[in-house]
């Protein structure tokens, strides 16, 4: 079982970065990880010309099939993200956008291998649960257009920086635990 761990923070070492680290050192128990983060490819914003729609590939050409690779060759894939005013950061948007030669609402679409399972984790510094459930719907209204299956999602609140992420540490195990759980 392969599985991809995504930080979708542009920040390396930050309270994702921690997350991600413990998810991939529990999923390495069974599975063969690879980690990235967003900030590690460049690509520009989706300029919305729709010629995906007709022709099922983007105009521009830059590091976004080496992500989609990524997925490819994943089974598992955990996307991790922040809370950056109430939603997912814009390098994850600007990521997501960019996928929409692969998004399943037009014909011709591009598309990666059935069957795989993705997951959601959100963190933020703010109480409420609330929005962490909007950034995990953000990313479960992907994976859906991508037809990867929504398998589960956890939400951290009160999670500013990496030292915060400690007192979750073993919610974040038990959530791995589901992740490699056969159906
Ligand atoms: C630009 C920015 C916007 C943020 N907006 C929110 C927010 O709306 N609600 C919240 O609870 N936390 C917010 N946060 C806090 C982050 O969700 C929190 O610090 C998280 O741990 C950051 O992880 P990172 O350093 O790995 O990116 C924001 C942080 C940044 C940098």
């Amino acid at each position: 079982m392969n599985a991809l761990v995504i930080n979708c923070s542009p920040v390396r070492d930050g309270a994702t970065a921690e997350i991600v680290r413990i998810t991939a050192a529990e999923l390495a128990k069974s599975s063969d990880v690879k980690t990235i983060c967003i900030d590690d490819y460049s690509f520009a914003f989706c300029k919305g010309c729709r010629s995906c729609h007709t022709t099922a590939v983007c105009v521009m050409n830059d590091d976004i099939p080496r992500i989609i690779a990524e997925f490819e060759q994943a089974d598992i894939i955990v996307a991790v993200s922040p809370s950056y005013w109430a939603d997912i950061p814009g390098q994850f948007k600007a990521f997501i956008d960019r996928c929409t030669p692969w998004c399943n609402t037009h014909e011709p679409h591009a598309s990666i291998s059935r069957g795989k399972k993705g997951f959601a984790i959100a963190l933020r510094t703010g109480p409420s649960m609330r929005e962490c459930e909007r950034v995990i719907s953000s990313i479960e209204h992907f994976y859906g257009h991508l037809e990867i299956e929504c398998r589960g999602h956890l939400g951290l609140c009160s999670v500013e920086c990496r030292d915060d992420v400690l007192p979750h540490k073993e919610e974040i195990v038990a959530f791995c635990r589901e992740v490699v759980a056969p159906l």
